[in-house]
């Protein structure tokens, strides 16, 4: 797992769970740390809640491994998935550097919430081992995973990031490979469309996310979305399906601003909401 952020915590943990020996890599050694103390604080509540196991998280605590160097946290693995920032150049270069430290059948996988899995893969030199498994947070909670086809991906590869995904417990749909996929598509426009109303006094924050929750049935607000999700990672999103999909992703002064500033969600204490838990 390559990236220890929001996401790779979660994925970790689902392949923790699913009792796989798993080797967390981050370049920053901090972010490591606190993902593995984030990750051994929800087994214990999974086991306090009597979703997890005892002896399945006992064994969780053994299989779980860092490392701050890709080459060598890769090394022998059989699936690599990353989950490091939404840019591009840095996802080509980390799967490139996986495939050439991974088993030789390993499969490669992306978990972009928006960008070109084809673009992506082309990088490797086996690009048919490269596929997008798009995870959604809160990992652990979230059922679906969203595979992604490039251009270049096997069948043999679809069938067995499909085994993957099930393995973790994960519902798996397949999608061709378009910017957003099928889901974050849909999810930057009405969180973008939120931030509009937001920048136009339609309504407070709270109201616009009360609104959305009892008028529409969404289970969250578009704006705590955005705050989960983490501004920084959005604006990536959005920037991308802009210049792909055109005029109607373009991101709102206030959501760069809000960036710029650092208030990032959830993981920065800040967002649109305040957190005291971060
Ligand atoms: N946040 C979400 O709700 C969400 C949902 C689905 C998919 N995604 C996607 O998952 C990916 C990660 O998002 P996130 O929210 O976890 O981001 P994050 O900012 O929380 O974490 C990214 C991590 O990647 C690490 N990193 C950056 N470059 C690296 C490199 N070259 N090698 C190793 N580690 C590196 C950073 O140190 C950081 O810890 C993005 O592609 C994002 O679009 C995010």
């Amino acid at each position: 797992m390559v990236g220890a952020g929001v996401m790779g915590r979660g994925i970790a943990y689902v392949s923790l769970v699913a009792g796989a020996e798993t080797r967390l890599i981050d370049l920053d050694a901090e972010q490591l740390e606190s993902a593995v103390h984030r990750i051994h604080a929800d087994l214990a509540v999974g086991v306090d809640r009597g979703k997890v196991d005892a002896e399945v998280a006992r064994r969780a605590y053994d299989d779980l491994a860092t490392s701050t160097d890709l080459a060598a946290g890769c090394d022998g693995a059989d699936v690599v998935i990353e989950a490091v920032a939404e840019r591009i150049d840095v996802k080509r270069e980390v799967l490139a550097t996986a495939e050439r430290h991974a088993s030789a059948e390993a499969v490669l996988a992306t978990n972009t919430s928006s960008m070109s899995i084809t673009e992506i893969i082309a990088a490797l030199d086996d690009p048919s081992r490269g596929v997008g498994m798009h995870f959604f947070n809160p990992v652990p909670k979230m059922k679906l995973v969203e595979l992604v086809r490039g251009l270049q991906t096997s069948p043999a590869t679809m069938d067995r990031a499909e085994a993957t995904a099930q393995a973790m417990g994960k519902q798996t749909v397949r999608v061709e490979d378009v910017p957003g996929f099928a889901t974050s598509r849909i999810n930057a426009l009405i969180g973008n469309e939120a931030m509009h109303m937001l920048d136009e006094g339609v309504a407070s924050a709270e109201d616009i996310d009360t609104a959305i929750k009892l008028g529409l049935n969404h289970p969250m607000g578009p704006l705590e979305m955005g705050d989960l999700v983490g501004w920084d990672t959005r604006l990536e999103i959005l920037t991308y399906l802009e210049s792909t999909l055109g005029e109607r992703f373009r991101p709102t002064n206030l959501h760069r601003r809000m960036v710029a500033a650092g208030r990032l969600g959830r993981k920065s204490g800040e967002g649109i909401y305040r957190y005291d838990d971060a």
